[in-house]
């Protein structure tokens, strides 16, 4: 891969952490990726978790969120585009996982790779 995004699942919410290690949550944050780049998820979800699945309709694969395991997902996006002008361009967990399993998702971004370096670098001068 190109990059690495970890991926943290847990009950109810996700945790994404880029590779300059800021991270955001799908309570503040979306999912941005550079377009044209090869990207491995590594997904996991806490020890006492529970199983959850990372899943974006648009890229039509997902990956079990297994409590104290990583599990890998490739993709490499090929457009630009937004949760904004194509809901499938959200993460949404796949997998029952209680009460609050169905607001567990979170909006994605492909953008263009400078772009995506900007996004980055503004996480950390706000700190995290
Ligand atoms: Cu997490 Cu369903």
């Amino acid at each position: 891969p190109d990059i690495v995004i970890d991926v943290t699942a847990q009950r109810w919410f996700w945790t994404i952490t880029y590779p300059n290690g800021e991270s955001v949550t799908s309570f503040d944050g979306e999912l941005v990726l550079p377009v044209d780049t090869r990207i491995r998820f590594d997904i996991t979800a806490p020890d006492a978790d529970v199983i959850h699945s990372f899943w974006i309709p648009a890229f039509r694969i997902k990956k079990d969120a297994v409590p104290g395991r990583t599990t890998t997902m490739l993709i490499t996006p090929t457009e630009t585009g937004s949760f904004d002008l194509d809901s499938t361009l959200r993460v949404q967990c796949a997998e029952l996982c209680g009460p609050g399993h169905a607001t567990m998702a979170m909006r994605v971004r492909v953008v263009e790779p400078a772009e995506f370096e900007t996004y980055v670098d503004g996480l950390s001068a706000k700190g995290g």
